[in-house]
């Protein structure tokens, strides 16, 4: 046994690492452990790759549609050498991780390789290549994140079955890709593939894209943009299996009590992902989990173990990486005897479809069923946006949700050129009880499509600017003494 660390964080996502690195700036003896690559799955196989591969293929898809009609021309064919494309995606990926690396070690956090396993509530065995060895902490944080969920008839294998894993990693764009699965990964990696020139077929189960989850006006906007690119979607779709079909696959499924078939050379199953915690032992140590799986913690990210802490994705829903990287802030203050609990507001969930849907607070549905009888919406159309015409991408708008009687703001869904980067004010928004008014009358930059944010708010208030807004001359619904 060497030395008893204050705190030993095992897996190093963006729940872990940061863990690991705010424990050691507050002078904690803090170690790290990591069985594959530091940065998780998020860097390495999720967040990064992904958006890598999402923004190489939008640049081109502008180059080949939208380049002409603003009048610049291209000589010859415009191409992908997609085994360059993989090798600049996996540059990306590299880099990234490198420099949490250097971050470890620059904070002074021991980094041990290998795979932990809990041989006690104190103690972890740690087994690599290089051999076995016991850890001892006051204090573990359990980070060991998720998994892709096989569906029966459908095992991965990388080659024709695919993972998000296999998906990102192809040597060529298949001719044609089913996916079974029409949520987050599904889409996102079916968006850029179509775009790189493979056939897309999505199989959705739900009669709705990502089961009905997502503003539906949203979704509607990126499946119709979706189709308009040749993606094929066909929902209420249950996949019953596969059988290898000359050099590539038949796939069969069920739609409306109906069996059909449908010709592929690969497929790609995302129909969600399960947390680790059938690994590590946790259960032999007495670790309680809810029945999905995931670690009962409390909102200090507690486990029922005096000493053992989980975030990310192995403690609950949402499987974000800003919730996993905030909850390890958290946990390594709770360690080191600040008095945090997890009370945020909201987490913002951001879909990298073309367009992109980003969303804070509670849906129109979801504000009915907590109570809100009455709302004020408002919606204001990228295609009004100075800003959006003159970039060329104008699908999609700002709809923002607020409590009629307060105009307390309660929801914001955006779907559209940068969604994701519009996203945070209006998570500010919600975090600080922001009314309709004060989104209206904060002066926002022109032009910009952060404009869209200001002017959907003057829009629920009943009077934008830029829209035209029936009845012409109404009342102004903004409260009294509210005002600029
Ligand atoms: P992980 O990132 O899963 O890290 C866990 C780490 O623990 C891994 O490195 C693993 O090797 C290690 N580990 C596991 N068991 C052991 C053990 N016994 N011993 C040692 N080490 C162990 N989220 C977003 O917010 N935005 C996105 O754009 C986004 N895109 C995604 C795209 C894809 C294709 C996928 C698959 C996911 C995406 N996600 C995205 C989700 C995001 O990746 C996860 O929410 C996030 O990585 C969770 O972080 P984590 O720290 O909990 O776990
Ligand atoms: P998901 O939960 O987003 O979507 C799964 C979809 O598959 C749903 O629409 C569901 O109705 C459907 N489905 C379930 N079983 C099915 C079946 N047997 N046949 C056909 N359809 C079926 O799961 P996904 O895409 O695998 O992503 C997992 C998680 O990873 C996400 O929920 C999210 O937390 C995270 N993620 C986040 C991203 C982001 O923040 N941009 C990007 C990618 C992943």
């Amino acid at each position: 046994m060497s030395e008893v660390y204050d705190v030993c964080v095992i897996g190093a996502g963006p729940g872990g690492y940061v863990a690991a690195i705010r424990s050691a700036q507050l002078g904690l003896k803090t170690a790290i452990v990591e069985r594959e690559f530091v940065g998780g799955v998020c860097l390495n196989v999720g967040c990064i790759p992904s958006k890598a591969m999402i923004s190489a293929a939008h640049f081109l898809h502008r180059v080949q549609h939208d380049a002409d009609e603003m009048g610049i021309k291209i000589g010859g064919k415009v191409d992908v050498d997609f085994k360059k494309l993989q090798s600049w995606k996996q540059s990306v990926c590299d880099k990234m991780s490198g420099g949490v690396t250097q971050l470890l070690k620059g904070n002074n956090v021991d980094i041990l390789n290998g795979e932990a396993t809990f041989v006690g509530e104190d103690k972890i065995s740690i087994r690599s290549k290089a051999g076995a060895q016991q850890v001892k902490a006051k204090n573990f944080v359990i980070a060991t994140g998720s998994r892709p969920i096989e569906i029966p008839g459908f095992k991965f294998d990388e080659k024709i079955v695919l993972s998000s894993t296999g998906g990102l990693a192809l040597e060529s764009p298949p001719k044609h890709l089913v996916v079974i699965g029409g949520g987050y990964i599904g889409l996102e990696i079916g968006g850029f593939l179509s775009k790189l020139g493979s056939k897309i077929t999505v199989l959705e189960a739900a009669d709705k894209l990502f089961g009905g989850l997502v503003e539906s006006d949203a979704v509607q906007v990126v499946a119709r943009k979706l189709k308009k690119q040749g993606v094929e979607i066909i929902t209420g779709a249950k996949a019953l299996g596969f059988k290898k079909s000359g050099k590539g696959v038949e796939v069969e499924y069920e739609v409306g009590g109906k069996k059909q078939k449908i010709g592929a050379d690969k497929i790609l199953v995302t129909v969600g992902r399960k947390p680790n915690s059938d690994q590590l032992n946790l259960k032999e140590i007495g670790v309680q989990f809810d029945e999905r799986g995931f670690i009962k913690v409390n909102p200090q990210m507690k486990t029922n173990k005096s000493g053992l802490y989980a975030i990310g994705d192995i403690a609950g829903q949402p499987m974000l990486a800003h919730k996993a990287s905030h909850e390890g802030v958290l946990v390594a203050e709770v360690i080191s005897g600040k008095n945090r609990v997890f009370d945020a507001k909201t987490v913002p969930a951001v879909i990298f479809t073309d367009p992109e849907i980003a969303s804070v607070g509670r849906t129109e549905a979801e504000c009915k069923k907590d109570g809100f009888t009455e709302l004020s919406i408002g919606k204001f159309p990228f295609g009004a946006n100075g800003r959006a015409v003159s970039i060329m991408e104008t699908d999609g708008f700002v709809k923002i949700i607020a409590d009629k009687k307060t105009n307390v703001v309660l929801g914001v869904h955006i779907v559209g050129p940068e969604a994701s980067n519009l996203i945070s004010e209006a998570a500010l928004a919600i975090e600080m009880g922001a009314t309709l008014e004060d989104l209206a009358l904060t002066i926002h930059p022109h032009p910009t499509l952060g404009e869209t944010v200001m002017e959907c708010a003057e829009a629920a208030l009943g009077h934008a600017i830029h829209i035209i807004q029936k009845p012409l001359g109404g009342p102004s619904k903004r409260r009294p003494g509210a005002s600029a």
